[in-house]
């Protein structure tokens, strides 16, 4: 057996490598030195669930870690979230009633109003957007307001977000995030709103949102999972990348100040060419599935969470997404402030 040494110094001709890109990794330093990309946290968005009540902290046992929270459990948390250096929070209300007309969507004292108002008036500066949607409103849990038939009809249940948009503008809701995806929608809300003197009232539309098995965990948490069939006649079909592209000029044209792309880990290739193709910023969604995957692995000790969360958010920055919508952005802002 001769030695390691002996043997490359015979066998292995190195005369052909020119270049070394060992040379770029050697140090911690000269990593930190040319690191092509960053995680931004100033681009982070923390989703929370609104429920009725005071005092209310709910667990959601397929989110470990997330809760659903009563309005002065939401302002508490928005104060130790605007602490540790969050720019914004992206509301979802949780009604305990619901009905065909998605009522509670559209009620000026509704959770979403009343929690925007409290937000801004504790903590001025962060920014408070809401998920605008009729999901968990309506009775039968599909995003829309039925026909006769039993199907989503467009036209209709574009006056009732119309009317949802309006009282959440007046409420203080900086950034209106349409998540249904009706045709025409992001057009229908920012006439509305120019039309009532809320020209500044930001839309971030969920422009190229697909029909996903990753939202299951989300609709545990916003009680929203569809009575009856699935969300494929309005949500997009996962194997289309040309038509992410349309929805997204479309909702550009239309009004939106921000597109989204959403979900995340598999639709990586979207975010870019989504990013390429538009000169607005590209925010995706790190959805609920996304999230309960790695904690369930995590808790098994099966992966390292912390270093598998940075991995995923330097990974959405390097797919070219500006702002990233995320269950974990309170853990990140602990382990590395903003
Ligand atoms: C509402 C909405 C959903 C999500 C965000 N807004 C659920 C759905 O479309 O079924 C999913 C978010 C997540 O999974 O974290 N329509």
């Amino acid at each position: 057996m001769k030695n390691v040494g002996e043997l490359v110094r015979r066998k292995v001709d190195t005369s052909y490598i020119v270049e070394r890109p060992r040379r770029l990794r050697a140090s911690a330093a000269m990593r930190d030195l040319v690191r092509e990309n960053r995680i931004n946290p100033e681009g982070f968005i923390q989703p929370l669930f609104v429920v009725p009540g005071s005092r209310v902290r709910q667990p959601i046992a397929s989110m470990p870690g997330i809760e659903r929270l009563s309005i002065d459990e939401t302002v508490r948390e928005c104060r130790e979230l605007a602490s540790l250096g969050l720019r914004a929070v992206l509301l979802f209300g949780v009604p305990d009633e619901k009905d065909a007309m998605a009522s509670l969507n559209y009620d000026p004292n509704g959770l979403v109003q009343r929690a925007a108002r409290e937000i801004k008036s504790a903590l001025p500066e962060l920014i408070v957007a809401a998920d605008l949607c009729n999901c968990e409103y309506t009775d039968h849990g599909h995003c829309g307001i039925l026909d006769e038939r039993g199907d989503v009809d467009n036209d209709r249940t574009l006056e009732v977000l119309v009317l949802a948009a309006l009282t959440y503008a007046r409420a203080g809701v900086d950034i209106i995030a349409p998540s249904d995806m009706m045709d025409g929608r992001v057009g229908a809300i920012r006439r509305a709103l120019d039309a009532d003197g809320y020209y500044r009232s930001t839309i971030m539309s969920y422009a190229s949102k697909y029909a996903s098995a990753f939202y299951g965990p989300f609709r545990d948490a916003a009680d929203s999972t569809p009575a009856f069939g699935d969300r494929r006649t309005y949500q997009m079909d996962p194997a289309n990348a040309r038509e992410a592209l349309r929805e997204a000029l479309l909702d550009i044209d239309e009004g939106a100040d921000i597109v989204m792309v959403k979900p995340a880990l598999a639709y990586m290739d979207i975010i870019r060419q989504v990013r390429d193709a538009v000169d607005r910023p590209v925010a995706t969604y790190n959805v609920s599935g996304e999230y309960a995957m790695v904690k369930a692995a995590a808790e098994r000790g099966w992966i390292e969470e912390s270093k598998i969360v940075d991995e995923m958010l330097v990974g959405f920055a390097r797919a070219g997404a500006d702002i990233v919508i995320t269950y974990f952005a309170k853990d990140y802002l602990r382990r590395h402030g903003a």
